[in-house]
């Protein structure tokens, strides 16, 4: 009770405080148009189950470029390309840091990572780190064969499914996340049906599945500071027992690799611990972070290209025209005796407009990251508060009618010559398609997300056809969303695959 009463005190005595300061503080210019806020929640309803489709919703009414209240945040929404380039190219220095939330501070060891640390020495270090090292082009084709002998094994799995229907996105993330494993510590992690895999590893995979949800909670004490102690969810204490056992593992991982170094692991994790001894440019790396990098890795670089190569798949089995046209190619180019590699990508035209089209219609993380506004500044005549938090809707920017010609159309044509986008790609230069952000802060994996969707789903369309469940019309397939951290399907994709290359390409 008396708990109670202390948190309802808590909130009266923000509430004051917050509206002086805002009376005292209130600047010339007008903030961002947008719907009007409840006391103390502010727009936090009006975030609704689909916050990327919701704001969608409201930017129609208020325009693309919004402001909102989320408790005592204030939230701007970029939701047209002009003003995504606003933020992240014109005033993109401005907004290179990420907003203070409790799954940063309990889950990503404190800020010490790449993806939530703030902007400064650390992160240029860390990310100079991951790019040099793990992203560089040099560093990808070290790997090649591994991500190769991955998705040719989740080949082999599905051929050897016979009349069973398959959930295509559950093997995809095995496959996506083995081959990262492999690349990062030099081990598988999950079981892919073969037998004889590490015991944790299906531990390890409920683990992943914990920080997505817990990562894209809404947590009440990162909105109402006054009730962050209270932790009424009670997401904090989930947060910090998940980060117990995320720690037990990783620190086991690298205990591992001290051990054995004399065997000369060739991983990147074998490449952080040796820099940790060797500084960079003056830096040096501490253990901790190198476990925080670990972290980021397997939570961004796994679902984000499993489930985009799973969207890619439910539209080729909905637009069977553009399947034969990409089966083509991909038989011309590669032939039907051996599986596509990653040499033959740079050859395959329609895949890569087949591919940016996904991204496009199915962008795997709808709000992008969020940023927030280090110091106040005037965008298209609004004042932008400091300390405000950008939500960019890339989902909305994508589909707006005024850059792309019947927008909710599945057309990869609109990316090849003589197209109405035959230039743009989708590595951040072009803002009316940005699945992966923009600016200082753009994923530093785009490189290998890129790649990798590209292999998956060049492969599963050249080695089969695909039917649905119960012999489904494709026209009848349910597109829905979920949401999570990052967008699924709200219907899992079940079908059979239908081996479609001579039979020994599926023994290798
Ligand atoms: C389909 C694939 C992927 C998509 C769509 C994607 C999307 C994104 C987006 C939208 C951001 C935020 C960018 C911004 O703030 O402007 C981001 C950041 C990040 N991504 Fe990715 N990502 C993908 C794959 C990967 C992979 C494979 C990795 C690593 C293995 C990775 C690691 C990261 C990291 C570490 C950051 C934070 C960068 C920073 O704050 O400096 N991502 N990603």
């Amino acid at each position: 009770m008396f708990t109670w009463v202390l948190g309802f005190g808590s909130i009266v005595a923000a509430t004051i405080i917050y509206k002086l300061f805002k009376l005292i503080s209130r600047p010339s210019l007008p903030l961002p148009p947008g719907p009007r806020p409840w006391p103390i929640i502010g727009n936090l309803p009006h975030m609704g189950p689909m916050p990327h489709q919701g704001l969608a919703a409201l930017a129609l009414k208020h325009g693309p470029l919004m402001h909102l209240r989320m408790g005592f945040v204030d939230v701007i929404v970029a939701a047209s390309a002009s003003v995504a380039e606003q933020f992240l190219k014109v005033h993109d220095v401005n907004f290179s840091s990420r907003p203070p939330n409790s799954g940063a501070k309990y889950m990503a060891y404190n800020y010490q990572d790449l993806v939530f640390a703030p902007y400064g020495p650390q992160w240029r270090l860390r990310r100079k780190i991951s790019s040099v090292h793990l992203f560089s082009g040099k560093a990808l084709d070290n790997f090649t064969h591994l991500r190769q002998e991955e998705v040719g094994r989740l080949t082999s799995n599905l051929a050897s499914c016979g009349s069973k229907v398959v959930n295509l996105g559950q093997l995809l993330n095995v496959c996506t996340t083995n081959a990262l494993a492999r690349v990062m510590i030099g081990r598988r992690v999950f079981n892919d049906g073969n037998g004889g895999f590490d015991p944790k590893a299906d531990e390890f995979k409920c683990m992943v599945v914990e920080l997505m949800v817990l990562a894209g909670a809404l947590n009440i004490g990162d909105f109402i500071p006054a009730l962050e102690w209270l932790d009424i969810q009670g997401l904090q204490a989930k947060m910090k027992k998940l980060h117990n056992k995320f720690d037990a593992f990783l620190t086991n991982i690298i205990e591992e690799h001290k051990v054995s170094r004399s065997e000369k692991h060739q991983d990147m994790l074998s490449t952080l611990l040796s820099l940790k001894d060797v500084p960079e440019d003056g830096g040096k790396l501490a253990e901790i972070e190198i476990k925080a990098l670990l972290l980021n890795m397997f939570a961004a670089g796994t679902d984000t290209s499993s489930s985009t190569t799973e969207w890619a798949i439910a539209e080729l089995i909905k637009n069977p025209n553009i399947r034969a046209k990409l089966q083509q190619e991909l038989d011309s180019v590669v032939g039907r005796d051996r599986l596509v590699t990653e040499a033959d990508l740079a050859h395959l035209p329609y895949l890569e407009a087949v591919v940016k089209e996904t991204f496009r219609l199915h962008p795997s993380t709808p709000l992008s990251l969020p940023r927030v506004a280090s110091e106040s500044c005037e965008v298209f005549g609004y004042h932008i508060p400091k300390g405000a938090t950008l939500l960019v809707n890339v989902w909305a920017i994508a589909r707006d009618p005024n850059e792309w010609h019947n927008p909710l159309e599945f057309k990869p044509e609109r990316f090849l010559p003589g197209g109405e986008k035959a230039n743009v790609d989708v590595k951040g230069n072009d803002f009316e398609v940005i699945p992966f952000g923009a600016g200082r802060r753009i994923c530093v994996g785009l490189s290998l997300g890129l790649r990798v969707v590209q292999l998956l789903t060049a492969t599963l369309a050249h080695a089969f056809d695909w039917e649905l469940e119960n012999g489904l019309n494709p026209e009848k397939l349910n597109m829905d969303e979920a949401f999570g951290l990052t967008l699924q399907r709200a219907v899992p994709l079940s079908v059979h695959p239908r081996p479609r290359l001579s039979p020994h390409v599926y023994s290798s």
